[in-house]
């Protein structure tokens, strides 16, 4: 039986608590009139870096111009291949592509959908005619990917790492946050990212202040000290003001906001692992939780019976990159990465966001166990 519908993600909730805070911080923009590099943006990151523990943080105008801008800081360009988990959002790859250079696809691990650090080293040594340049690791659903062994692989073959954080922000691992985990982090602040912005933003981490200073150019066009010195080539991906404003009042929240998802995520495995399969949590990790995310034999009946009962969910992703037609000439075709072409034909995300009241979760929970049935086993 249908009852009130269920928000996936309830981002009225979260402006309704903010919005006094939010109004006028979006108001004094408006008054001072300084919509580009407004002194917001620079205030925001640098509460952005504290957050984080220190890094030097770079505002940018989303996620895959972060990527992208990562990529054109390390200089990788046409001959160099970039090792990219198959199982993630196509921005991944795209950026990899945008610049020239290869992707190559990854398979990723069974119970943290995170990339495979062994299939990361066969791929590496099977490459041919392409310079192995840099890895782009994905923190899947919140989780961060397993950047010790990612950096040990990379850098006994002299390669960079890139940590893809869009949905990672507020993750950690023993203690060190998202953003300090690998040398050059890219994350964004679409709105229905743990910390999200009013339109598209994104931004990058760094600990080494000249790769910052390198990045701000790449954002500016390229400009060198001088407004109109072009010293490299560059792009206009700069942070807008008003959302820099915006981010400024919800970072506030956000350590809350990851509490609220994890108690969310503890509830949903108390009440599921009977019946489902939920993902691994590896102890030392914290995940954003931006998804909650199950493995399901009979998932397209489940959604359907869920979807009948007001309940929605999402299919992240119902195809891995190396299967999609627009990269097929970098995947080997059906078979070659079969994690991930299991994981897509199986994966279900819950709604999950900070501000679900307790009996819209037992609902969920009730409707999920309905719909599984006897049928389902993890
Ligand atoms: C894993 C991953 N990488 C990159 C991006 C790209 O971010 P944006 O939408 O801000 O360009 C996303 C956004 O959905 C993502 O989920």
């Amino acid at each position: 039986m249908m009852g009130a519908p269920v928000a996936f993600i309830d981002l009225q909730a979260q402006y309704r608590r903010l919005k006094p805070q939010i109004d006028a911080r979006m108001h004094a923009v408006l008054d001072h009139g300084q919509f580009i590099l407004g002194p917001e943006v620079a205030e925001f990151e640098r509460a952005l870096g504290e957050y984080t523990g220190g890094a030097h943080v770079v505002g940018v105008s989303n996620g895959t111009d972060a990527l992208m801008m990562a990529l054109m800081a390390h200089g990788i360009g046409p001959g160099d291949a970039v090792y990219v988990p198959s199982f993630t959002f196509t921005a991944t790859a795209e950026a990899v592509l945008m610049l020239g250079a290869t992707p190559v696809f990854v398979d990723v691990l069974e119970d943290t959908c995170n990339l495979d650090v062994e299939d990361l080293k066969r791929a590496i040594v099977q490459t041919q005619g392409l310079r192995p340049k840099a890895v782009i690791a994905v923190d899947l659903f919140g989780l961060p990917a397993d950047y010790g062994r990612i950096c040990d692989v990379a850098a006994a073959h002299d390669m960079q790492v890139i940590a893809d954080a869009a949905q990672s922000l507020s993750g950690a691992i023993d203690g060190v946050r998202v953003g300090k985990l690998a040398p050059l982090t890219a994350t964004s602040f679409f709105p229905a990212k743990p910390l999200g912005c009013f339109g598209d933003g994104g931004a990058l981490f760094t600990s080494d202040p000249e790769m910052a200073e390198k990045l701000r150019s790449i954002r500016g066009h390229g400009t060198g000290k001088a407004k109109y010195d072009i010293i490299r080539i560059g792009m206009n991906a700069r942070l807008d003001t008003l959302q820099a404003a915006i981010l400024l009042v919800k970072l506030t929240v956000l350590e809350e906001e990851r509490n609220n998802r994890e108690k969310l995520s503890l509830y949903y495995d108390s009440r599921l692992s009977n019946v489902i399969s939920a993902l691994a949590r590896p102890a030392g990790y914290q995940s954003a939780w931006a998804q909650y995310t199950i493995k399901l034999e009979h998932r397209d009946h489940v959604q359907a019976a869920l979807s009948q009962s007001g309940i929605p969910t999402q299919i992240y992703y119902p195809r891995p990159m190396h299967l999609q037609p627009a990269y097929a000439a970098y995947g080997g075709g059906e078979g070659a990465l079969p994690v991930s072409e299991n994981l897509s034909r199986r994966v279900l995300s819950l709604p999950m966001h900070p501000y679900m009241p307790e009996e819209v979760a037992a609902r969920i929970c009730d409707a999920v166990c309905a719909a599984v049935g006897a049928g389902e086993r993890p």
